[in-house]
């Protein structure tokens, strides 16, 4: 058993939610059919309704849009396209007002093409920007450096005609790797971050914080045995020397204290690795991240015992005073309910909402939004047309928020970006809210009882023994016990537990609830069917 509730109080990037907003999706204020600042504020009423407390917002600085605002050219900054530092600071305002947090996206792996930086940097072999990004000679035979790929397709390496170098790009060649070796570098970001706390930003989201370090010899990756063709090429090699570094805890310990230079700030890592690894940013030697985002409910394969199995590993392999935290779905991946379908995605609302760690939301999830098929002359994402076809893209899960069933779904007076999901008129927020079985009224019901219990949102986790498609835990303090039982089947399921007999009133299911709600011994659910049940 893991984390009891200890007589330290609990922060609010422990105890509440985080909802992930894509900026250019969620709702347009200035009628250009992309989202903004003013636009989010406009809709802080709602999310006030659902329940969360923090809104992490990805990048609205100024940026080329290679790659939708993660290319940044100037850190301090607001892209036009998003509205003004007024706008911002009104946004911030507004936030706190409400009693909710802002979190912003720091990028801090990489700039664009065109930020000054690497304009300079690009100029001349000696201009003093030159060692701020990773330039390398080419092989005797011209070829680039070593073997290593981009994320997005191709050799990682673009060269420069004329000061007859390579640099290095993780992602696409607008997006340069800035060097973490350079302590003045570190500098500069570090005052980037200080620019948005002084401001009253709550915390950052790191973009690709495994990647900021790379091998100093600049090995060539091994292959990946594991690899077949249906994947991503980028997966021919294991990136074992350009990602997760030693020296990377390093820096993501400096980030960490200036972080602590202010009042209950947090700092969040977008990694991808294995538990083992991933736990390991929570701080080596020196604090780290606060929560490195833990992604296995995006990749595990949707089955109780994968999962059961994977929940206990990552209990087992917290540090003992790192917090946990799940996430089901973010602007990369496919939508949790057409990764699950329908009826698991209200199982998977309430696995989220019911498990010990932060949560964070991806927007308009609680709505079940599917996967939206783009048509290919409306395709956005950099990486679908660089390896189209592959199902790499990532226009599919960006679509617009669904707010009504008014033109454009109350997103926008003018033509949205991104085509919006045709079920639009139907799956909105409004007429959601107005069905007390709909998933967003689930969702909002599970978010405040977990707001409300102590047991949810800070006790701790015991897993129970269950069988087949059956998930069963408690969530418990000293006074209070929940028992969540999941069904991530579609057929029916009895939950007999050999060492215990629930008793109790079963709160929230993910189904219309029986006029008799008290639980007695044993508990039938029917198919993808999840229970919360508060025991005696
Ligand atoms: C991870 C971000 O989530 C993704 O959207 C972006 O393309 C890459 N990092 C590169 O910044």
């Amino acid at each position: 058993m893991n984390g009891s509730v200890a007589a330290q109080p609990y922060l609010w990037w422990q105890t509440g939610l985080i909802y992930q907003v894509y900026p250019r999706s969620f709702q347009d204020s200035n009628g250009d059919g992309i989202g903004d600042l003013e636009g989010i504020r406009q809709r802080l009423d709602y999310l006030k309704w659902l329940g969360i407390n923090a809104l992490w917002i990805s990048p609205i600085y100024p940026s080329p849009m290679a790659d939708f605002g993660y290319d940044i050219s100037d850190y301090t900054g607001i892209h036009p396209l998003f509205g003004s530092m007024d706008d911002f600071n009104r946004l911030l305002e507004e936030t706190h007002r409400q009693g909710l947090k802002l979190i912003l996206d720091l990028v801090p792996n990489h700039t664009s093409h065109q930020h000054p930086w690497f304009l300079e940097s690009r100029s001349s072999r000696d201009n003093p920007k030159r060692d701020w990004y990773l330039w390398q000679d080419a092989k005797p035979d011209g070829s680039p450096p070593n073997n290593w790929l981009s994320v997005f397709g191709g050799s990682a390496w673009e060269w420069d005609p004329q000061t007859q170098q390579y640099y290095y790009h993780a992602y696409l060649k607008e997006q340069p790797d800035l060097n973490w070796r350079n302590p003045r570098v570190q500098e500069t970001m570090l005052n980037v971050m200080r620019f948005w706390l002084d401001k009253g930003v709550d915390g950052f989201r790191v973009d690709v914080m495994w990647h900021m370090m790379k091998d100093d010899q600049w090995r060539d990756n091994p292959p990946n045995p594991d690899y077949k063709p249906s994947m991503s090429p980028y997966k021919q090699l294991k990136p074992t020397y350009s990602v997760d570094q030693p020296e990377v805890h390093q820096v993501v310990a400096k980030m960490r204290q200036v972080m602590d230079q202010y009042h209950e700030r947090v700092i969040i890592g977008e990694i991808y690795l294995p538990i083992q690894q991933l736990v390991t940013y929570y701080g080596m030697g020196r604090p780290g991240a606060h929560l490195p985002f833990n992604f296995q409910l995006i990749s595990l394969p949707w089955n109780a015992r994968d999962i059961a199995l994977a929940i206990d590993q990552y209990e087992g392999a917290l540090p003992s005073d790192g917090w946990p935290n799940w996430v089901l779905g973010n602007h990369d991946k496919s939508r949790i309910a057409s990764r699950v379908g329908q009826a698991q995605a209200r199982v998977a609302a309430m696995l989220l909402l019911t498990l010990r760690g932060t949560p964070t939301l991806y927007y308009a999830d609680e709505l079940g939004l599917q996967d939206v098929l783009i048509p290919p002359r409306l395709v956005q994402d950099p990486w679908e047309k660089n390896e189209p076809g592959l199902g790499l893209g990532r226009d599919p899960v960006r679509t617009p928020m669904q707010w009504d069933a008014s033109n454009n779904a109350g997103f926008s007076d003018a033509e949205p970006w991104l085509p919006l999901s045709h079920d639009h008129p139907k799956k909105n927020v409004a007429a959601q809210q107005e069905d007390e079985q709909s998933i967003l009224m689930l969702y909002k019901k599970l978010i405040s009882l977990r707001q409300a219990e102590p047991a949810l949102h800070a006790g701790s986790y015991r897993p129970l023994h269950a069988e087949g498609d059956l998930l069963a835990y408690l969530r418990l303090t000293e006074s209070k016990t929940f028992l969540v039982v999941l069904n991530l089947g579609h057929a029916p399921a009895l939950f007999k537990p050999a060492d215990m007999e629930p008793k109790g009133e079963l709160l929230i299911s993910t189904h219309p609830l029986p006029n008799d709600k008290l639980v007695n011994g044993t508990l039938k659910l029917r198919g993808d069917e999840g229970m919360v049940i508060r025991l005696d």
